[in-house]
C-alpha cells in the first residue's frame, strides 16, 4: 500500500477532493465526526445515520455513492464507537473494518479522514503508524510457495491521509513503513518451510540485509565456532546435516564509542526436540522456532531503512535440532563457551544451549544492554497466551529500568509484553548432581527456569529476555508468522537515540 498524507482546509476542501473513496468516521448516539460533518452539507450522512442503516458501534461501515456535494465518487463512513471514548481497539477495529471495504471496491485510490488525535490517550503519529502496520498486515501474501498465487490485491492501492497540517509528520510515516517491511520479513522468514529457511537461508538473508543497508556482517562457521569452545550451541547443531551459523550483523549509525545495544535471536529453523523427540502432531509449527531470530533481522531491516542514529550489534545462533546417530543423549554434559558444564537432560530444552554461548559471545561488544528474544518455551503460552510476550529480567535498579524501557515500548507500539520474576529460588531448580547446571529444572515455573539458565550467562551486562513462543505467530486456521515483536524492539532502539 502507498501512503501519503495531506492537508484539506478550507479552500482545499475535503468535499471537492477527487478520489475513489473518502473514508470517514461516526459514533454511536447517531454522531459524525468533524470530517463527516464536512460532507454534509446536503444532509445525506445525516440522514444515513437516522435511518439506523449504521450503527457507528466500532467497525461498522456503510458505502454511499453519489453524495451530493461530495466530489469523492463513494463514501466510506465507519463507525468508531462512542465519540469521547475512542479507544485503541475500536480504532483498531475501524481500522480493519476500512481496509476490508478498500480491498473490495473498484478503485485504487482513497483518502482516510479519521479523527486521528481523538484516540485515548495516543497521539495522531501513532493513529498514522496503526493505519500503516494495519494495511501491510491486511496485505501480507502467504502464497510464496504456492504454484498458483492467491488472486492479485484488489481495490485501493493508494492512501491519502488527511491530517491537518504538523499534527503527524512525515518522519512517523516513514518509521511506520519501516516497522511494517521489517515486520513482513520477520513474517515471511517464519513461514517459510522449513527445508528452504535453514540456517544457510538466514545467513544469506542477513548478507543480503547488509548489502542493502551497509551493515557489517561476519558469518561464523563450524569451524570457528569450535575454535570459539561453543559447545552448547554445537551440542545442538550436531544431529543436523545443516550446517550451523553464527550470525553477527552490525548497524552502526552512533558514534563510534557509543557502547551498542546488541540483539540475540534464537535461531531454530526446525525443532524436533531431538533425541527428546516432540510429538508428531503439530510438529509441523517447530519451523517457527526461528523466529527470534527472524525478529532480529526484520528489526535491522526497520533500523536499517529509517537510518538509525544507534550502535546495534545483532547476533543470530541458526542451526536445526534433530534426532540423530550424532545427536546429543539425554544425559550428555557439554562445556559451553564460559565453561560452564551443562547437564543435558532434555535435548528439547534446545534454545537456551543455543543461546547461552551467543550470550558468552555478545561480552566482547561491551555491549550497553543485551536483550534476547526467543521461542524458548511452551509454558510461555500456557501463562500468557498469544496475547503478550513474556519478559525476563533481574530485579536491581539497572535491571528495572531496561524492562520498564521495553514493556513502555511495548505498550507504545501494540506489542506488549509482561514481565515475569527471576531469582536464587528459582535459579536452585536447576542444579545438576554431575555438572554446572542442568538444562531443564525440576517441575513447575518452565519459562522462568528456562530464563534463569540464560541469567547465568549474562552476568557481565545489563541483559533481558523475551520469550516470544506466544506472540511470534498464530495457529489453526490462520497459521502463520506475526512479524512480533519488531514493534517492541524498533520502538526500543528509536526511544534509545
Ligand atoms: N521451541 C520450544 C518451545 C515452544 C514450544 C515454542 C511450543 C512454541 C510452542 C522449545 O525448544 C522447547 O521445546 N521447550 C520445551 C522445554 C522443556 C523441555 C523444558 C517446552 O517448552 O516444552
Ligand atoms: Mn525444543
Ligand atoms: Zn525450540
Amino acid at each position: 500500500m502507498d501512503f501519503s498524507i495531506k492537508a484539506f482546509d478550507t479552500k482545499n476542501t475535503l468535499a471537492a477532493a477527487k478520489t475513489g473513496c473518502l473514508a470517514v468516521a461516526v459514533f454511536e448516539n447517531k454522531k459524525l465526526s468533524a470530517a463527516a460533518q464536512a460532507l454534509d452539507a446536503n444532509g445525506a450522512i445525516s440522514a444515513a445515520l437516522k435511518s439506523g442503516d449504521i450503527s457507528g458501534k466500532p467497525g461498522s461501515t456503510l458505502l454511499l455513492r453519489g453524495v451530493a456535494g461530495v466530489t469523492a465518487a463513494r463514501v466510506l463512513l465507519v463507525g468508531m464507537g462512542a465519540d469521547d471514548t475512542v479507544t485503541e481497539k475500536s480504532y483498531a477495529c475501524a481500522v480493519s473494518a476500512t481496509l476490508k471495504v478498500f480491498g473490495t471496491l473498484g478503485s485504487n485510490d482513497a483518502i482516510i479522514a479519521f479523527p486521528l488525535e481523538s484516540v485515548k490517550e495516543r497521539d495522531a503519529n501513532w493513529a498514522l503508524r496503526a493505519l500503516v502496520l494495519g494495511a501491510s498486515e491486511a496485505e501480507f501474501r502467504t502464497d510464496g510457495q504456492k504454484s498458483k498465487k492467491d488472486p492479485a490485491i484488489a481495490g485501493v492501492r493508494k492512501i491519502v491521509v488527511a491530517a491537518p497540517n504538523g499534527a503527524v509528520n512525515k518522519t512517523a510515516l516513514t518509521q511506520a513503513a519501516a516497522i511494517a517491511n521489517g515486520m513482513n520479513l520477520t513474517r515471511e522468514l517464519g513461514n517459510l518451510s522449513p527445508n528452504v529457511c535453514t540456517p544457510t537461508f538466514l545467513a544469506n538473508t542477513a548478507r543480503k540485509l547488509a548489502e542493502d543497508y551497509g551493515f557489517d556482517i561476519e558469518v561464523l562457521e563450524r569451524k570457528q565456532l569450535e575454535a570459539l569452545k561453543m559447545g552448547s550451541f554445537l551440542s545442538v547443531a550436531k544431529g543436523s546435516d545443516e550446517a550451523p551459523k553464527f550470525i553477527v550483523l552490525k548497524h552502526n549509525g552512533g558514534k563510534s564509542k557509543d557502547a551498542p545495544v546488541v540483539l540475540v535471536g534464537k535461531g531454530i529453523t526446525f525443532d524436533t526436540g531431538g533425541i527428546s523427540l516432540k510429538p508428531g502432531p503439530g510438529m509441523d509449527e517447530m519451523k517457527y522456532d526461528m523466529c527470534g531470530a527472524g525478529s532480529v533481522l526484520g528489526t535491522f531491516r526497520a533500523i536499517g531503512e529509517m537510518g538509525l542514529k544507534l550502535n546495534v550489534v545483532g547476533i543470530v545462533a541458526a542451526c536445526e535440532n534433530m534426532p540423530s546417530g550424532r545427536a546429543t543423549k539425554p544425559g550428555d554434559i557439554v562445556t559451553a563457551m564460559n565453561g560452564t558444564t551443562i547437564e543435558i537432560l532434555n535435548t528439547d530444552a534446545e534454545g537456551r544451549l543455543i543461546l547461552c554461548d551467543a550470550l558468552s559471545y555478545a561480552e566482547r561488544f561491551k555491549p550497553a544492554a543485551v536483550v534476547d528474544i526467543a521461542t524458548l518455551t511452551g509454558a510461555c503460552i500456557v501463562a500468557l497466551g498469544h496475547h503478550t510476550s513474556g519478559l525476563f529480567t533481574r530485579d536491581d535498579a539497572a535491571h528495572d529500568a531496561l524492562a520498564t524501557e521495553l514493556l513502555d515500548a511495548g505498550k507504545q507500539a501494540g506489542d506488549v509484553a509482561w514481565r515475569f520474576p527471576l531469582g536464587e529460588i528459582y535459579n536452585d531448580q536447576l542444579k545438576s548432581n554431575f555438572a554446572d547446571l542442568a538444562n531443564i529444572g525440576t517441575p513447575g515455573a518452565a519459562s522462568i527456569t528456562a530464563a534463569c539458565f540464560l541469567e547465568n550467562f549474562t552476568r557481565k551486562y545489563t541483559w533481558a529476555h523475551l520469550d516470544i513462543a506466544g506472540t511470534a505467530w498464530k495457529s489453526g486456521a490462520n497459521k502463520g508468522a506475526t512479524g512480533r515483536p519488531v514493534p517492541l524492539l524498533t520502538t526500543f532502539l528509536m526511544n534509545r537515540v
